[in-house]
């Protein structure tokens, strides 16, 4: 798909996402040279800036981030798209002047992307803003609309955002953002389930014994408490994220690359997951919330002794999942999902515990008992697969020991890619298959709105768990067989 030049006009271009994610993003796509020639940036922002203290602002940025990399002719380039408009997003005067300028240049592309870096609540009156002002209309280029997670805090209102939405953009003009789709590794489960033969027939429930994905953070909820003590792990982290991971992972083999195949797939396996009902909520879920603690030996306040949160408050910073599907491949295969914020470590992987052999085998030898296959997906910080096999010790007895098969996704020399400039170019390209179609928002919520509604009155109580460790340990009670634990590690030394 060709990259089309286009005017990427950013809501809430001086908030976090922004700074953090999507001037980096686009100043490395300039690095790339992926930039095509007449894309500009516009950044809307409120405070009473003009063009120049914006540029000096990008470089501040660009300087805290990249230090001397930040090279002075490509940020010259760089800078040379960028513009600053100043309006506020309640006001209709913001829409009207920045609908004048933008029709009225004939140096900036009829392609135009909103990127909505602003709070969800916003979504809806801005989208229908740009409409008043027929920002929206494709008559001379395409229009679309970039949102980010979280869509909606339930079912019902994120039916009722995208009815909002759907009055004034088609769906092929929404661009939802998951911004883990984005990441190297996700798109690497991919290709390594599908480029390689060899794992198919072993793929399902013949063979896998079950399935864990965690997202761990050693980070605490960093300065955003109003947010984040509505949201909570599972609106934030599992809802989209690991629903998404666990959909790659069991999803059939799409008809081709093309978005809709690909997407269709992640909706037969969200659809196929076996609804849980409030009277199972416990059986099925796990929350917790972090204590004071150490993590690297540094002392960590608790949950509650963090700003803006309220000292009763029962928001959960650790949720787990079990989830089963319920299809040919994947029937009585538990789908084990955990993400945890002051956990002991940073570590996104998929962990895929395969089933023992049988091991009569060597009823006479020293084996008395051997680890099962894994297949562990590093997504972060170390992105890799490894498979982790049975061999036998050198030695002139019988015994054996866990070896790992190492497929590592990148090399040293190797540059990582963040997320957010995949996703960027993906927009300017009309590539929407690493991007929510509305019907995933819609199941990912049907799995988790019935947990959600049972916590919610549940207000008496949370497990607790100390910063700096791997959850609450109650959650093992998840588990459905003795010797199925959660595995924290991705190294063979300890594989549980
Ligand atoms: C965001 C969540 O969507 O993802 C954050 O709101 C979380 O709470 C973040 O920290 C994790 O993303 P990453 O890319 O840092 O793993």
């Amino acid at each position: 798909m060709n990259t089309e030049s286009c005017t990427y006009v950013i809501f809430g271009a001086t908030g976090n996402l922004a700074r953090l994610k999507l001037i980096p993003g686009f100043y490395h796509l300039e690095v790339e040279k992926k930039l095509p020639d007449g894309a500009r940036i516009i950044a809307v922002g409120r405070r009473p800036w003009d063009r120049a203290v914006w540029l000096s602002e990008v470089r501040g940025i660009l300087t805290e981030k990249f230090g001397q990399a930040l090279d002075n002719e490509t940020f010259e380039r760089f800078s040379s798209r960028l513009d600053y408009h100043r309006g506020n997003l309640d006001e209709a005067e913001c829409y009207r002047t920045l609908a004048a300028s933008l029709s009225g240049n004939s140096q900036l592309s009829g392609n135009m992307a909103f990127y909505l870096a602003i709070s969800p609540g916003d979504f809806g009156p801005v989208v229908e803003s740009l409409s008043r002002v027929d920002l929206l209309n494709e008559e001379y280029g395409w229009r679309r609309v970039v949102i980010e997670k979280p869509i909606g805090y339930d079912l019902e209102s994120a039916q009722s955002l995208q009815r909002r939405l759907m009055r004034h953009l088609n769906e092929d003009q929404i661009y939802r953002i998951d911004h883990y789709l984005g990441k190297g590794m996700v798109q690497n489960v991919l290709v390594f389930r599908f480029a390689n033969v060899m794992l198919e027939p072993l793929w399902n429930r013949n063979y896998i014994d079950h399935v864990q994905i965690t997202h761990a953070e050693s980070m605490g909820i960093a300065g955003r408490g109003e947010y984040y003590n509505s949201a909570g792990a599972m609106r934030d982290m599992l809802q989209s994220h690991l629903l998404q991971l666990l959909a790659l992972v069991a999803m059939e083999p799409p008809v081709s690359m093309d978005a809709e195949a690909l997407r269709d797939e992640k909706v037969k396996v969200l659809k196929s997951i076996r609804p849980i009902p409030k009277s199972a909520v416990h059986a099925h879920s796990f929350r917790g919330q972090y204590s004071k603690g150490g993590i690297q030996g540094q002392k960590v306040k608790s949950y509650l002794e963090e700003d803006g949160i309220p000292a009763d408050s029962t928001t959960e910073t650790y949720a787990a999942l079990k989830l089963l599907i319920d299809n040919w491949r994947w029937r009585g295969v538990p789908f084990y999902l955990r993400t945890g914020k002051r956990m002991a470590a940073s570590q996104s992987s998929i962990s895929i515990c395969f089933r023992h052999p049988p091991l009569q085998f060597f009823r006479d030898t020293h084996v008395s008992c051997m680890n099962p296959n894994w297949v562990l997906m590093g997504i972060q910080p170390d992105e890799c697969i490894r498979i982790e096999m049975t061999v036998k010790e050198p030695g002139l007895e019988m015994r054996t020991r866990s070896t790992s098969l190492d497929a590592s996704f990148r090399n040293p020399d190797e540059r990582q890619v963040d997320a957010y400039e995949d996703l960027l170019l993906d927009v300017m390209k009309g590539d929407r298959s690493l991007f929510l179609r509305f019907d995933e928002v819609e199941y990912a919520w049907r799995i988790i709105d019935p947990i959600l509604q049972t916590w919610a009155v549940e207000r008496d109580f949370i497990a607790t768990y100390p910063a700096g460790s791997w959850g609450p340990a109650e959650s093992q009670r998840l588990f459905e067989k003795e010797g199925q634990f959660w595995r924290s590690s991705l190294l063979p030394e300890c594989p549980l």
